[in-house]
């Protein structure tokens, strides 16, 4: 059973520019999901009608049996939450712990609940530290976090991160990961969009490709890493270790350093 479904669904804005054009797609509770595809290619316009931030010029978007045509998008965060993809288009407190307090009171949880829920929030994001700060006081990055950290303590079934790698360092790739680990061993739907290959591959199964407003594929990684018509147009290349193999002749689909190694190996006995 799907939790979240678009059928069919177009957007254009209101200059008239058609974004998103007959997108389908459905998630499962517990899912976690990478979109991709090149620039200007529909991904923010289409997640942020998963929320009811924008609703869809023609098609369904149906959450939890909810249509978001239906409902406000207040009403519709406490399902799906979604973290822009600037996150200076999110932050208006002058303090990280009012900002990711907004949510949940928002919510009407009861304090020591609101209390819990931002600590919990605070520390998958790793943004503890900086609680009394002033967001603008912060780098780009942590600010992305801190966006990250008021969407997590709403504890909405959904979670929808809008470029999260953009302009990360290797320690804050590794926070990234482990809080969607954590997050869907908890149930949530994580979806995720990145231009980052290698995070795709380290940290998900399935994954969609945009091009030109539409869906060009949504399948396992392994499928999706070796089409070439389809990375080709979406300007998508594979992972590093999946372009190696293909260089060197092996097919196989390989995705990892230790496949290549037992392909590589296995290929050596046998020559033996
Ligand atoms: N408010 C707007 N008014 C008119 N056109 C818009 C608006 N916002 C986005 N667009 C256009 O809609 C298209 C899709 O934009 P969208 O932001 O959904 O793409 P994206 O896949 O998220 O791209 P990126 O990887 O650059 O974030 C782009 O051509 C963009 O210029
Ligand atoms: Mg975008």
């Amino acid at each position: 059973m799907s939790f979240l479904t678009l059928t069919d669904v177009s957007f254009a804005y209101p200059n008239g520019y058609k974004a998103v054009e007959k997108v389908n797609m459905s998630f499962k509770q517990g899912e976690s999901v990478a979109i991709v595809g090149q620039n200007g290619a529909g991904k923010t316009t289409t997640v942020k009608m998963m929320n009811g931030l924008l609703k869809p010029s023609e098609g369904n978007v149906i959450v939890d049996g909810w249509n978001t045509r239906d409902y406000t998008t207040a009403q519709i965060s406490k399902k799906v939450g979604y973290v822009f993809q600037n996150p200076d288009d999110q932050i208006f407190h002058d303090n990280v712990y009012s900002e990711i307090e907004f949510g949940p009171r928002k919510l009407g949880l009861p304090e020591d609940q609101v209390k819990a829920n931002v600590m919990k929030a605070a520390e998958l994001a790793g943004v503890v530290p900086f609680l009394k700060d002033n967001p603008y006081n912060l780098p780009y990055s942590m600010r992305k976090f801190v966006t990250i950290a008021s969407v997590i303590a709403m504890d909405s079934s959904v979670i929808i991160l809008d470029e999260p790698t953009a302009g990360q360092d290797l320690p804050a790739m590794e926070r990234l990961s482990n809080m969607i680990n954590v997050l869907s061993q908890e149930g949530k739907t994580i979806i995720t969009i990145t231009h980052d290959m290698e995070f795709v591959v380290n940290n998900f199964e399935r994954v969609i490709v945009m091009a030109n407003r539409q869906v060009k594929a949504d399948d396992h990684k392994r499928n999706i890493f070796w089409n070439l018509p389809v990375l080709d147009e979406a300007m998508l290349k594979q992972p590093h270790i999946s372009r190696l193999s293909n260089s060197l002749g092996i097919g196989h689909k390989i995705l990892s350093v230790p496949e290549l190694v037992d392909e590589l190996e296995a290929r050596v006995f046998k020559e033996e």
